[in-house]
């Protein structure tokens, strides 16, 4: 697939189908996805991953996060409802960024982690892996910051979903370019 076809194409997949993810295949995408733009190379990431054995554990936290104490009074029918939404996702990563108290540079370390999670959405629709990245209000709880071992002065800036699935969806049409252009 030539780039310009890898982002046409690539559509954020939100029905995954359980076929899991490995830590290896997560990696291998990012270890590509590092490569994109960052100012003064600072690398402004880092990730929490959870595949293969990791997938249950946060399963366990995001049970706790979503639903409340209260699914330990729920069947367990019930439960595994609530939770399919996540349940069938291949393998998840959170992106993590400092945040800088200068302006500038939390802009550009924000602009920085972006570029790297559409490389690493493109590359995985290259696989075969599909991909969204989502932002739930969930990411800024404190109880679920501490679970993932996120610390003060760093923010998740997004949970990006791997998996497989069945049906593409169709992507919404985009704008013609000509009505986002200002000519001088
Ligand atoms: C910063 C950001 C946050 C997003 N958060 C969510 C989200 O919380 N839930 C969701 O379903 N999709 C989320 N998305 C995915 C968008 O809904 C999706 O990109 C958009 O509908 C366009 O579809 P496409 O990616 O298939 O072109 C997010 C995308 C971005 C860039």
């Amino acid at each position: 697939m030539s780039i310009k076809e890898t982002i046409r194409s690539r559509r954020s997949i939100k029905q995954f189908n359980g076929e899991p993810v490995s830590e290896k295949e997560v990696l291998s995408v990012l270890e590509d996805a590092v490569w994109a733009p960052n100012h003064g190379v600072r690398e402004p990431w880092r990730f929490v991953v959870a595949a293969d054995d990791g997938k249950a554990r946060l399963l366990d936290i995001l049970k706790e996060q979503t639903i409340g104490p209260k699914w330990k009074d729920m069947q367990q029918d019930e439960v595994a409802k609530a939770m399919q939404k996540f349940t069938n996702v291949g393998a998840f990563v959170f992106v993590i960024v400092p945040e800088d108290a200068r302006q500038k540079e939390r802009l550009e370390d924000f602009a920085a982690a972006s570029a790297l999670i559409q490389n690493a959405q493109l590359l995985a629709w290259e696989m075969g892996i599909g991909t969204c990245w989502k932002t739930p209000v969930f990411l800024d709880h404190p109880k679920f910051r501490e679970a993932l071992h996120v610390h003060r002065g760093e923010r998740i800036v997004g949970m990006l979903q791997f998996g497989h699935f069945d049906i593409v969806p169709k992507g919404k049409e985009r704008t013609p370019i000509e009505e986002k252009i200002t000519r001088l």
